[in-house]
């Protein structure tokens, strides 16, 4: 009896102590509410006022899992994260009863299936490129569907780790992104494409600039397939990258070349490249230095900015092996809003206008043109082939693959899924042998669907797929 009596007593006093410290705590926020003159919500509404700012934060999670329609949300709805993860674990990618795809909204995808589809039998292997069939070291390559560069540095090594071996695994290339060639990568083992970004991370002097004799011992690295100079990156055109200082690790600085703790900002232009003439120049001595084929990324801001580009190169005859073209709507680790939502041209303008030009100059041969811009699915890499790319690079869709929930953390190394931080807490959550094998399984599962797309239209490989047999709903077919 005496036992009942003191735990009954006990948990009174525990319940008088937690509302006690409780209603303390309130009454402190109410007289820091009421006194504090910052915020106009919280001195008019004491405590309640919280509440706003509160649901605020919530209401990104609660849009995400329980309001926004399968096919609403942005950057990438539930359809296209659900699709990669079906992908990567090499499951479905089937539906049932019917299409919640707006088929009838402008802008759609639609391919024009023949009456006499491809038969199974008749399926080719996917046709082989050659990019740089003119340099001493071309690069050819089946694979058409790559990953896309996102630097080490804005991802973790665990991450860069994983998509470069998931690349290999897969057959297919990664890019480096601007934050130059890490142990990562090495450990990956993938073919790399090396990006030469606007800092020349990984490839610079003490002056930040381009270091000719460590591109060229770079260069000697048989893993390193190509080299891409960036001129301008969709998501944030006319801006560089940036690294927050919380973000630049002792391998980061040894790997790009720059002081550790400090935030890593890229120039928003290279410093050689102010005009058509210098990025021709550029490039012919990049090429000469690697032996390597050489491409250029961009966005572009208009149809009409192609021409002085494409005829310097024909001036000179000195061409890039190969166009990354990216799209307005790509992704980024850190960039303003005003220029991710309001600067450049998105792929489904831009890249029918660049073959065009490509066609008019007799260019479409000489240079090879990959994309990447929120291409993830098999009807968006099917469109891209079909307009005349002969490769799609992706990020964000191997990043889905990696474990990505879109938490929109990449700037804050906060990730949860340790994509995008270096907090060793939060990075040890992802395995790069496991997630490899996803990213991998992403990449192969997914050309198996544009293979079917290709198929349907006729088309006996998906490099085969043609112009004509594709269009947008509200395009003249
Ligand atoms: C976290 C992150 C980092 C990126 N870093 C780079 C970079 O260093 N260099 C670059 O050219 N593009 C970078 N990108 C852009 C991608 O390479 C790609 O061009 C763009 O995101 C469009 O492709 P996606 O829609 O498949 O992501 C980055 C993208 C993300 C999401």
């Amino acid at each position: 009896m005496e036992f009942v009596i003191n735990t009954l007593l006990l948990m009174a006093a525990l319940f008088i102590t937690v509302i006690g410290t409780a209603m303390a705590f309130l009454v402190l926020v109410y007289w820091r509410d009421r006194l504090q003159t910052k915020n106009a919500i919280h001195r008019n509404y004491p405590v309640l006022g919280h509440m706003r700012y509160i649901l605020k934060e919530m209401g990104v999670f609660f849009r995400s899992y329980f309001f926004s329609a399968d096919r609403e949300e942005l950057p990438f709805n539930r359809f296209q994260r659900d699709f990669v993860n079906s992908m990567a674990d090499s499951r479905g990618g089937v539906i049932a009863f019917g299409s919640n795809y707006p088929l009838h909204s402008a802008g759609s995808i639609r391919f024009a299936n023949s009456f006499y589809p491809t038969l199974e039998e008749d399926v080719l292997h996917v046709k082989k490129v050659t990019f740089g069939p003119d340099t001493a070291k071309p690069y050819t390559t089946q694979s058409y569907f790559n990953v896309s560069g996102t630097s080490y540095g804005s991802m973790s090594g665990s991450a860069i780790q994983a998509l470069s071996a998931g690349a290999k695994l897969a057959g297919a290339w990664h890019n480096t992104g601007e934050g130059g060639f890490s142990p990562y990568h090495k450990k990956g083992g993938g073919d790399t494409v090396f990006q030469i970004g606007t800092a020349n991370y990984g490839v610079r002097d003490e002056h930040g600039d381009l270091d000719y004799d460590k591109l060229a011992a770079l260069a000697e690295d048989p893993q390193i397939v190509m080299f891409e100079i960036k001129l301008s990156q969709g998501a944030k055109p006319g801006k560089g990258g940036i690294l927050p200082a919380a973000k630049v690790t002792q391998t980061i600085a040894e790997t790009r070349g720059i002081p550790q703790g400090e935030d890593s900002i890229s120039p928003n232009r290279r410093k050689d490249v102010g005009n058509a003439e210098e990025l021709v120049a550029l490039i012919k001595r990049v090429r000469e230095t690697t032996q390597k084929p050489v491409g250029i990324k961009f966005v572009p801001g208009r149809t009409k900015d192609l021409d002085g580009m494409l005829e310097a190169f024909q001036a000179h005859k000195v061409f890039p092996s190969f166009i990354t073209l990216d799209g307005a709507d790509g992704g980024t680790g850190a960039a303003p809003a005003a220029l991710m939502d309001h600067v450049g041209m998105t792929l489904d303008e831009s890249l029918p206008a660049l073959m065009a030009k490509l066609d008019e100059t007799g260019l479409r041969d000489t240079i090879l043109v990959c994309t990447s811009g929120k291409l993830v699915t098999p009807a968006e890499i099917a469109w891209a082939l079909s307009e005349g790319a002969v490769a799609v690079n992706s990020a964000r869709g191997p990043m889905f693959a990696l474990g990505c929930i879109q938490a929109l953390q990449c700037d804050k190394n906060t990730c949860p899924t340790g994509i995008t931080t270096h907090q060793k807490r939060l990075e040890r959550g992802l395995d790069p042998e496991v997630k490899s094998h996803r990213v991998a399984n992403y990449l192969t599962n997914t050309k198996k669907q544009v293979g079917y797309i290709a198929h349907a239209t006729g088309a006996n490989c998906a490099r085969s797929m043609r112009r004509d047999r594709v269009f947008r709903i509200g395009e003249d077919s």
